[in-house]
C-alpha cells in the first residue's frame, strides 16, 4: 500500500526456531507482506542459527554473559536490530524476559508467541501446566510484550483440544502446528 511502512522484522530466538521459519516461509511464499531483516540469538548452539544461515538471513549472537548488566545486553540487541532497520521485533522462543531498556526502544512493536491460551499458564512448560491442570482446551497466544512475563495485551489466539490420553509431546506438537499458522496471521494483522 503506498505510503505504508513495510514490516521489517527482527527475530529474538534461543532455540529451535520453527516459528521464525514459519514466518519467513510465509514471506517467501508471498503470503505475508513483510521482510525478515535479522535474527538475534542468545545461545551459540541454537538450531535457529543454522536455520537462519540456510535462509541467507543475517544472524547475530548476543550472549547474556558477555555483558555485566542486563541493560548493556539489551542495548546491544537494540543496536543490532536498529542497525538492520527493524521496526517490528518478534520473540519466537526467546527464553528471557526483556526489560525497559529494550521495550522503550521498540514501544508497541515487540510481540511474543506463547503455547497456551493466556492468561492461563504463563511461564515455562505451558503445555505441561495445561495437562497437569486438566483443562480440556488450551492453545497458543500472540501478545505484545511488556515487563510482565507473558502478560502483555493479547493480539491473537488459537485453540487446541486436549485429548483424553494426551502426552506433553503430542499436545505440544499440535499446539506448535497452530503456532506456525497463528504467528504469521497475527503479524499480518498488525497495524504498525
Ligand atoms: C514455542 O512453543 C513458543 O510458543 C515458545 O517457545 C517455543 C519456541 O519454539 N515461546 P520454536 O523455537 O519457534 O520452534
Amino acid at each position: 500500500m503506498p505510503g505504508r511502512v513495510k514490516k521489517a522484522i527482527g527475530f529474538l530466538v534461543s532455540g529451535r526456531g520453527s516459528n521464525m521459519a514459519a514466518v519467513t516461509g510465509e514471506i517467501a511464499a508471498g503470503r505475508l507482506e513483510a521482510e525478515a531483516r535479522v535474527v538475534i540469538c542468545d545461545h551459540p548452539e541454537a538450531p535457529a542459527l543454522a536455520l537462519a544461515k540456510n535462509q541467507g538471513l543475517p544472524s547475530v549472537l548476543i550472549e547474556r554473559q558477555g555483558y555485566p548488566r542486563r541493560q548493556a545486553f539489551e542495548e546491544a540487541m537494540v543496536r543490532a536490530l536498529r542497525g538492520h532497520g527493524v521496526n517490528l521485533v518478534v520473540l519466537a522462543g526467546f527464553m528471557r524476559l526483556v526489560g525497559p531498556t529494550f521495550l522503550s526502544a521498540f514501544p508497541g512493536r515487540t510481540i511474543n508467541i506463547h503455547p497456551s491460551l493466556l492468561p492461563a499458564f504463563p511461564g515455562l512448560e505451558a503445555q505441561r501446566q495445561a495437562l497437569d491442570r486438566g483443562v480440556k482446551i488450551t492453545g497458543c497466544t500472540v501478545h505484545y510484550v511488556n515487563e510482565i512475563m507473558d502478560g502483555g495485551p493479547i493480539i491473537a489466539q488459537a485453540a487446541v483440544m486436549v485429548e483424553p490420553d494426551d502426552t506433553v509431546e503430542r499436545l505440544s506438537a499440535r499446539i506448535l502446528a497452530q503456532e506456525h499458522k497463528l504467528l504469521p496471521l497475527a503479524i499480518a494483522a498488525l497495524d504498525l
